[in-house]
């Protein structure tokens, strides 16, 4: 894809976004960033993207009384900007069928387990309370389910700690490498969705089926 451009919406940290900042500065991801959208005005990513001069915009979920209202709003000031992709980077919140249907096979999200083991929050306190011996990050395309959608790519790691704490670490680690690796293949057309299959390089993968037990 020439130009490759894509969107980041966060609500806190932006931690993933900053490995995203650096990858592309580093020339591991070959686009940029158009814009920086947060649900949160105080979200500290907000802050990493004026730093380095990329576009920021707040569309605060509270001030609309429906999902739908606040997807549309985000879709209107999204579209100023035109980004091929949309990269939800510890987006707090669930994309109704409207935003999804907008950005259809574009949007991809981050998520700290191996899906389809673990969706949803709190997911280092729920591994090291199960009997798993690996735990891990997925990228994945998004449909409007909770973290749902076909899976682009996994990393793992063996557990050696009983900490949440120092687990999640580890894991972030893993984000920082996988999620720009997987963002560079979709802008390079290496990476694409149709419908619920997801193709690297023309091949099929079923990443996640064997997660399943
Ligand atoms: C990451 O662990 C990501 O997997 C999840 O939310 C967290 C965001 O962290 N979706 P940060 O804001 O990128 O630091």
């Amino acid at each position: 894809m020439i130009n490759f451009s894509f969107a980041v919406l966060i609500s806190g940290n932006g931690s993933n976004l900053q490995a995203m900042i650096d990858a592309i500065e580093e020339k591991k991801i070959q686009g940029r960033i158009c814009c920086v959208l947060s649900n949160k005005e105080n979200a500290y990513g907000l802050i990493r993207a004026k730093e380095v001069g990329i576009s920021t915009e707040v569309v605060n979920n509270e001030n609309y009384s429906t999902r739908e209202e606040f997807d549309s709003k985000m879709i209107e000031v999204l579209a100023g900007y035109q980004p091929n992709l949309i990269v939800l980077a510890g987006f707090m919140r669930i994309l109704s069928p409207i935003f999804v249907k907008s950005y259809r096979e574009r949007i991809l999200n981050i998520h700290p387990s191996l899906l389809p083991k673990f969706p949803g929050l709190d997911t280092h306190r729920r591994v090291l309370e199960s009997s798993e011996t690996r735990h891990g990050v997925t990228v994945h395309f998004v449909d409007d389910t909770l973290d749902g959608g076909p899976i682009c790519s996994q990393s793992s790691i063996l557990i050696k700690t009983n900490s949440p704490i120092e687990l999640k670490k580890k894991i972030h680690e893993l984000e920082y490498e996988l999620y720009p690796k997987v963002i560079n293949w979709f802008g390079q057309g290496r990476l694409t969705q149709v419908k619920d299959k997801v193709y690297l390089d023309n091949k099929e993968l079923n990443i996640g089926e064997r997660n399943e037990s």
